[in-house]
């Protein structure tokens, strides 16, 4: 390589060597992984200090152009294989910026193989598409006038909207909440992120099942908040852990779903609501309860106690998560949260700042449907095709896997929470079930130990269940297979 420095330029030396590196990496002279030479060697062949050149490549680290490889120098850095001669801004460092952790690598892969449309998915939490009122939304929105206008809505949500959610949540869980008490938000995850910006802090402990739904749990550690489980039997989370995990961690709040509960499927009991209450009380921390699938009873099952926001009705302890997104349809984007005056106004005072509030169509729209009946009318259809669907994978489950998997049978909602018999690793089982085209979430994905699994029946076809079982079956005898070999 000729050099060409310019000692009477006012361009320092270190950032000519510099520039001239990043010249011959984008051009490609010098390609991915290549070494750079050694300071001491290049600062000899130029007639420079050695701090210049360490300079100089200090300043190729900072830009990503290289890397710095522990024993062997600095050398080009991997990732800009194909990279562009022009001066773009180091993508890969910002990237790996930012406040959200990225997805992790098992989710990606569960992601990416939901993309195959001849793969059975038992995996995907929510509806098939024969079950969104697709027909009664979309006659809706025909008929639904925009009257009021459609500047900015209010952050905290439609007025009259957040009126027919009060009267919505009186009649169908029992819940007095004023339309004051209501925020109006973009599904019951867009709750989740507003309560661990506005009433935790980076370092607050927070107590939640264990396992627990796993969107949660990235949001949460994202946001820098410490988690501790609390642990599952077949009724529910178990109260009296609160009291130790406050005595050792000083929890600063439980997020609970207690109806339901995604991924386990059971139900908290009446007697553990009101214990769970009294602990919270105690110790004057809130208790948020995500009740998104709280309406789902299947058919020849008892309804859930009451939601621990009706149990604790007047009392403030409670802050109650709903949404649309499992009884009507995810698209929608519509949730709400019920609590305290002055949290439902800090939560609309950054909701404000985030995203100037929920779309005005789509809350009249919704404000239409809750109105006029249909939901309730839609409620029912559900919850007998999802009772038809649970069935059909239990009696399937029974047929082909009834030796290797223990399960539970949900009351309601949508999905079965498995214990392999023989503790496969997740990411094994997932991979097997991948190649023989069926898949369903691992226990990891939701912090649980190994050899647990998901299977969901909502979004499937009986068809499809009956299939995506025998597909389960050969995954097992698959494993077992490699195993003995
Ligand atoms: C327990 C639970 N809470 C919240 C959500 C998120 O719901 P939404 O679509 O309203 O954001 C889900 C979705 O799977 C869930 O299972």
């Amino acid at each position: 390589m000729e050099w060409k420095l310019d000692r009477t330029s006012k361009e320092p030396l270190f950032r000519q060597i510099a520039r001239s590196f990043e010249k011959r990496i984008q051009s490609g002279e010098l390609p991915p992984g290549a070494p750079l030479p050694p300071e001491r060697k290049l600062a000899e062949e130029l007639g420079v200090n050695r701090s210049t050149i360490t300079a100089a490549y200090e300043e190729l680290r900072a830009s990503g152009l290289t890397q710095s490889v522990q024993g062997s120098g600095t050398c080009v850095s991997d990732h800009l294989w194909g990279v562009s001669p022009r001066r773009l801004p180091n993508w890969h460092q910002y990237t790996n910026g930012g406040s959200f952790l990225p997805t992790l690598p098992l989710s990606k892969r569960i992601r990416e193989a939901s993309a195959d449309p001849r793969v059975i998915n038992l995996a995907r939490g929510q509806l098939s598409s024969d079950l969104f009122p697709e027909e009664a939304l979309s006659d809706l929105l025909k008929s639904t006038p925009l009257t009021a206008s459609l500047s900015y809505p209010d952050p905290k949500g439609d007025e009259i909207f957040r009126h027919t959610l009060s009267a919505h949540l009186q009649k169908h869980y029992g819940i007095e909440a004023a339309p004051e008490e209501i925020l109006v938000v973009s599904g019951a995850q867009q709750a989740l992120h507003l309560l661990t910006q506005c009433i935790l802090s980076p370092g607050d402990a927070v107590a939640i099942e264990g396992p627990s739904y796993a969107y949660s749990l990235p949001l949460f550690i994202s946001a820098g908040l410490r988690l501790f489980r609390i642990p599952l039997d077949e009724q529910g989370l178990l109260p009296d852990e609160v009291m130790s995990l406050y005595q050792k961690h000083k929890i600063r709040m439980v997020f609970a779903n207690p109806t339901y509960q995604n991924p386990t499927g059971t139900t908290l009991s009446l007697a553990r609501r009101k214990r769970l209450l009294q602990i919270c009380e105690e110790l004057r921390i809130p208790i948020v309860e995500d009740d998104a699938y709280g309406s789902l009873t299947l058919h020849g099952s008892q309804a859930p106690p009451p939601a621990l926001m009706k149990l604790n009705q007047g009392g403030g302890s409670v802050i109650y998560l709903g949404s649309l997104s499992k009884t009507a349809a995810p698209g929608l984007r519509i949730g709400w949260v019920a609590g305290p005056r002055s949290v439902i106004e800090r939560l609309a005072d950054a909701k404000q700042q985030m995203d100037f509030g929920t779309s005005i169509v789509v809350q009249r729209l919704v404000e239409s449907y809750l109105s006029s009946g249909q939901w309730e009318r839609h409620l029912q259809r559900i919850r007998k095709e999802l009772t038809i669907r649970r069935d059909v994978m239990l009696q399937a489950l029974d047929q082909y896997v009834g030796d290797q998997v223990k399960w539970n049978m949900p009351e309601g909602s949508y999905h079965i929470w498995c214990r392999l018999r023989n503790a496969i690793p997740d990411r094994e089982v997932l991979e097997t079930g991948i190649q023989n085209r069926v898949l369903f979430l691992p226990g990891e994905i939701y912090g649980a130990e190994r050899g647990y699994i998901r299977l969901t029946y909502a979004g499937v076809s009986e068809s499809e269940i009956e299939e995506g079982i025998t597909r389960f079956e050969r995954t097992l005898q698959t494993v077992k297979n490699s195993a003995q070999i």
